[in-house]
């Protein structure tokens, strides 16, 4: 049964005090305003915090209605719900803080999306609401920021572009990060180091976070051996040096996720990796070395408790992270490398115009707020999607006419 449409709200934004939350709120209101087409509330649980970002969003926000919740309270997040078709949450770390908000979205059959990059937590939702998720209609879909809506989409557009160009789809698909200029935000850091803390505590936990079909269905948990850069390496395509990537161990999974969900529509067999190109030469060789040794260090050393104390005082804090300057001055690029059954080839390329983990990010999740409340069919089964294989060319269209990425083939051969 999909819930009614007859809601208060189109969307709501929960944790629109978060550092991400509050660009996204920006964003909301400088493309929507306030009491126009699209109608809107922001949530959370401070109400002196939220009366303070509508003061600073422009004329007429006095009028964006603001809803009180605490993450804890479920009978205020299921109020919440019922008020609304869509429920955007940055309220994260999602292990930490997510579980009741996807409890009251799955029982009053209310879409969701969220930042989470969290992959153990994914998997616990899944396993817990899933079915009733499909039952009451609610449609969730996690990780859509740049975890990992620019893979995620990457990988789909490759794939249709393939489809349409060879006949088929890419067998193997290698993503390249070119570049990434942005900074961390301190929720982003606690999301990571909770994920650390939580594998190093549980021995069960580490075996399921390296398998990269970890989200998957059961039935889609392949036997094939998924490449994976453990350290530093040479790239023949690019003729650069490789470093593993912090976000592949969650971008990977969501990748396969979707093929799944599009009853593996990349293949039975696809394989799929993430690597960062660090230049040539000397420079590009000790830098692969040197992101390898650092990664190490930092998952490392935020897994036991003497050390942690340690990262946490050199980290942002909760609320902290990049400057509007620094925001703007970022932008990405990523290239991706497809490989037909018979060895055809493409490259794809995938850019957003702002630093990738807030600027851009903030952009990618409104737009899939957006593509949820008015662009899926109504009758789009509820469950646990993924953003390709269920907002796919709706939310391609926003993501390139809105929130300032490209996609395009590069080379086919
Ligand atoms: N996927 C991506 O690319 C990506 C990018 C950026 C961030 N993220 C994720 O997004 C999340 C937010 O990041 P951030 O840096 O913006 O976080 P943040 O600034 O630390 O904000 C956390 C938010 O959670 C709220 N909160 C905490 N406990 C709550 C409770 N009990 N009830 C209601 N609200 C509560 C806080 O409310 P108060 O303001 O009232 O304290 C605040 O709004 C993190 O999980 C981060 O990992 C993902």
């Amino acid at each position: 049964m999909t819930k009614s449409t007859e809601t208060t709200y189109d969307l709501v934004v929960f944790g629109a005090t978060s550092f991400v939350g509050q660009i996204l709120t920006q964003y909301l209101f400088d493309s929507c305003g306030v009491a126009g087409e699209v109608t809107w509330a922001i949530a959370g649980r401070s109400e002196s915090k939220l009366a303070e970002l509508k003061s600073g969003l422009g004329a007429n926000a006095s009028e964006l209605p603001i809803i009180l919740a605490d993450a804890t309270d479920d009978d205020a997040l299921k109020t919440m719900c019922e008020q609304t078709r869509v429920v955007i949450s940055t309220v994260g770390p999602y292990a930490l803080y997510g579980e009741p908000l996807v409890k009251a979205c799955v029982e009053t059959g209310t879409d969701y999306c969220d930042l989470t990059g969290e992959v153990q937590w994914i998997r616990r939702m899944v396993d817990r609401y899933e079915d009733q998720a499909k039952k009451s209609g609610a449609r969730i879909v996690h990780c859509c920021g740049f975890d990992s809506i620019p893979s995620d989409m990457g990988v789909w557009f490759l794939q249709q572009q393939a489809e349409k160009t060879f006949g088929e789809p890419c067998l193997d698909v290698r993503m390249r990060v070119k570049v990434a200029k942005g900074g961390l935000s301190g929720g982003t850091v606690a999301s990571m180091m909770n994920i650390a803390k939580e594998a190093a505590a549980d021995p069960k936990l580490r075996k399921e976070l390296a398998n990269p079909f970890s989200i998957c269905p059961p039935e889609h948990r392949s036997t094939v051996r998924q490449p994976s850069l453990k350290g530093a390496e040479f790239d023949k395509t690019f003729n650069v040096w490789l470093a593993p990537f912090v976000m592949s161990s969650i971008n990977t999974r969501v990748v396969h996720r979707s093929n799944a969900m599009q009853s593996a529509r990349y293949g039975k067999e696809f394989t799929y990796d993430e690597a960062m190109m660090t230049g040539t030469g000397t420079k590009g060789r000790l830098t692969a070395y040197g992101i390898t040794a650092a990664l190490a260090g930092f998952f490392t050393a935020s897994a036991i408790k003497p050390s942690r104390w340690l990262v946490e005082r050199f980290v942002p804090q909760p609320g902290e992270g990049p400057t509007p300057e620094a925001q703007k001055a970022g932008f990405y690029d990523l290239r991706f490398v497809g490989r037909t059954q018979d060895g055809k080839t493409m490259i794809t390329k995938v850019t957003g115009d702002a630093d990738p983990g807030y600027g851009s990010t903030s952009k990618m999740l409104g737009e899939a707020g957006m593509c949820l409340a008015f662009d899926i069919p109504a009758d789009q089964a509820g469950g646990f999607w993924t953003p390709a294989s269920v907002l796919n060319d709706k939310l391609l269209e926003r993501l390139t006419s809105k929130a300032g990425l490209t996609f395009e083939v590069v080379e086919t051969r």
